[in-house]
């Protein structure tokens, strides 16, 4: 019923979730065990005590709903998609890569509704997304990153119109267009940079001493930062991040020196600490871009059943 192969792979680093338990997902046949065992214990002592009845009743019904829907890789969504005629429409987009955008994926560009945008912690995903129609439509689809919030919850994504053609068979490109909407499937996927760290970006907004404001490009893996501290290069003294917006972090407490950074990412059931050790040179500069010396390669898990099995070469 469902893969329990990545359960290795569970770990809690993350301090919210440390009182999940890490076999959530083999809970399909366990539940069932706790249901039938909760019933035969009080078909066995025979109380008719509410309280204990309405006890099973919701360890039943909470085991049932944990294990209802599988956690996957990959989930398949159903959707409408547009594109936005400019170009320019995404790369001022409301994650802030601004014209760095146009860099990634080769200029293949979403804006996603705010479920997915999520504040600025979708800023940066990877989806893989085919139109419906085969005879308009390639069966893999094109892969698009998230550079922008739509606001318009109609389609839950708006394309660069070139990555809307890019779901079209060679030659109906025109017709894809004309369309101007689609029926998609999309999935989640890793983002790829090859040899590429995640990189970050000191924005202009920064200023010495106090002020400093990032933002993060090239995130790998299919994760969320969801959040960041800074330090000095050797120092335990760490000091919170907060998400300014789209994707750039700031603190107007800035630790003197060279910097580094720890980000908490989402990933398998829960989240991890990625440690990125020396970041910033102590002559830190606004517009540059610093290697982090780390990239990214987790699988944060969705659920739902059946999971995608990876391949988009049939239908
Ligand atoms: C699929 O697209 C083709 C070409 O645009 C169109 O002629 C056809 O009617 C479409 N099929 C469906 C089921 O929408
Ligand atoms: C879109 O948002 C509007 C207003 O927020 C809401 O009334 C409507 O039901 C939403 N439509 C969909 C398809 O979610």
């Amino acid at each position: 019923m469902h893969k329990t192969n990545k359960q290795t792979k569970c770990k809690h680093t993350l301090a919210v979730f440390k009182c999940l338990p890490c076999w959530t997902p083999p809970l399909t046949s366990f539940s069932l065990y706790i249901c039938l065992f909760t019933l035969i214990f009080l078909v066995l002592s025979q109380s008719h005590h509410p309280i204990l009845h309405e006890m099973a009743l919701f360890l039943c019904l909470f085991f049932f709903l944990i294990s209802s829907s599988s956690a996957c890789d990959r989930c398949v969504h159903q959707t409408k998609v547009a594109y936005f005629s400019k170009a320019s429409a995404l790369s001022s987009g409301a994650c802030g890569y601004g014209s760095l955008a146009v860099g990634f994926t080769g200029g293949y560009l979403a804006a996603a509704v705010p479920s997915l945008y999520n504040n600025g912690a979708g800023c940066g995903a990877c989806f893989q997304m085919r139109c419906k129609n085969t005879t308009l439509c390639a069966k893999q689809g094109t892969k698009v990153i998230v550079t922008d919030l739509n606001q318009n919850n109609h389609t839950d994504f708006v394309l660069s119109s070139r990555a809307f053609r890019a779901m079209a068979n060679k030659g109906m490109e025109q017709d894809i267009l004309k369309l101007g909407l689609v029926n998609v499937e999309y999935k989640r996927i890793p983002c790829e940079y090859k040899n590429q760290n995640l990189a970050v970006r000191v924005e202009e907004t920064s200023k010495k001493p106090n002020y400093l404001a990032v933002k993060f490009l090239y995130q790998g893996g299919q994760t969320e930062i969801v959040a960041v501290d800074v330090a000095q290069v050797g120092s335990s003294d760490w000091s919170f991040m907060s998400r300014n917006y789209g994707a750039v972090w700031d603190t107007d407490r800035v630790p003197a020196g060279a910097l580094q950074f720890r980000m908490v990412v989402t990933s398998g059931y829960d989240g991890k600490w990625i440690w990125a050790q020396n970041v910033l040179p102590v002559d830190w500069k606004v517009g540059v871009v610093y290697d982090s010396g780390v990239q990214i390669n987790d699988i944060a898990k969705e659920g739902c059943s059946p999971c995608d099995d990876g391949s988009w070469n049939s239908r």
